[in-house]
């Protein structure tokens, strides 16, 4: 079997369209993990507490739950950004709060979903933080092509993966995906919000027939926000040459205790988001 045939979009399709529709079961394996991330759970702060979240899957290793999806859009003029929930202010233990959710393509999409790993403290995820909330170009990227193209904190446009049919690296197979590796919301922060942005053919494919694809992602691009459920490192998407021994060459992977998560297999997981730090 070549490289390539292992990845073959008739299947990928069929297996991003099993993982969309097996969420709710899915969600059990979620809740299960979040046992784990409830005991990091402060009693004090803002918001967090059990949430529906759609993220990449986790398919094996520690990690308790898939990465966060962050919906994305593409602009007029061909720039892409992800799309942040309308904010609200409602009462929780009759403190008021504002937290930015909304209904996103048959789901309720909402800033709880960024809320571990101390991500929660982020300034860049506090509901009002004034971002034009496009992807930007990280400093320390390894992918060739946006070292060579692109200037930190550039954005992106659909004119730099025009070639994402057939993009390929060392890494696994060629025509999955484009990558890209960005910040989002951090444009005055003292870390950056690390987001993979992909393009693919086979995104784009399943989007055709999926209400939440629709919604959450725009022409082949989807975007998640790259920090590891487990103990918080950066994980790499074909980027490892050791990941083909984790079946992960054209998965992500995070190199410090093996967990690979699946971009193609978009699941609904249930976790418990920390709260905010108090204002
Ligand atoms: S697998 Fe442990 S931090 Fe990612």
């Amino acid at each position: 079997m070549s490289a390539d045939d292992k990845y073959p979009a008739e299947s990928g399709r069929r297996r991003f369209v099993k993982g969309v529709v097996g969420g709710a079961a899915l969600a059990g394996v979620g809740a299960t993990g979040a046992v784990s991330i409830n005991t990091l759970t402060t009693a004090t702060g803002a918001g967090g507490g059990p949430v529906e979240a759609m993220v990449i899957e986790r398919v094996s290793g520690p990690a308790p739950h898939g990465m966060p999806q962050v919906p994305v859009e593409v602009d007029d003029d061909g720039y892409i950004r992800g799309i942040w929930p309308e904010i609200d202010t409602e009462e929780v233990d009759g403190v008021e709060i504002e937290i930015a959710r909304e209904e996103l393509g048959g789901v309720e999409y909402s800033q709880e979903w960024f809320q571990y790993c101390g991500n929660e403290a982020h300034e860049g995820f506090e509901p009002d933080y004034d971002s034009d909330n496009y992807f930007k170009s990280d400093g320390l990227t390894s992918y060739e092509w946006q070292q060579d193209e692109k200037e930190e904190d550039e954005r992106f446009n659909v004119t730099d993966f025009e070639d994402y049919e057939e993009w390929g690296n060392d890494v696994g197979s060629s025509g999955v995906g484009k990558p890209a590796a960005t910040t989002w919301r951090s444009e005055d922060t003292e870390d950056d919000i690390p987001v993979i942005l992909l393009r693919s053919p086979l995104i784009e494919e399943a989007a055709e027939d999926n209400e939440w694809l629709q919604a959450s992602t725009d022409q082949g691009f989807i975007a998640w926000v790259n920090v590891c459920t487990h103990f918080c490192c950066v994980p790499g998407y074909k980027l490892a040459p050791d990941a083909h021994r984790y079946d992960a060459e054209d998965r992500v992977y995070c190199q410090c205790h093996q967990t690979v998560y699946d971009p193609f297999s978009i699941s609904s997981a249930l976790y418990i988001a920390r709260p905010r730090p108090e204002d």
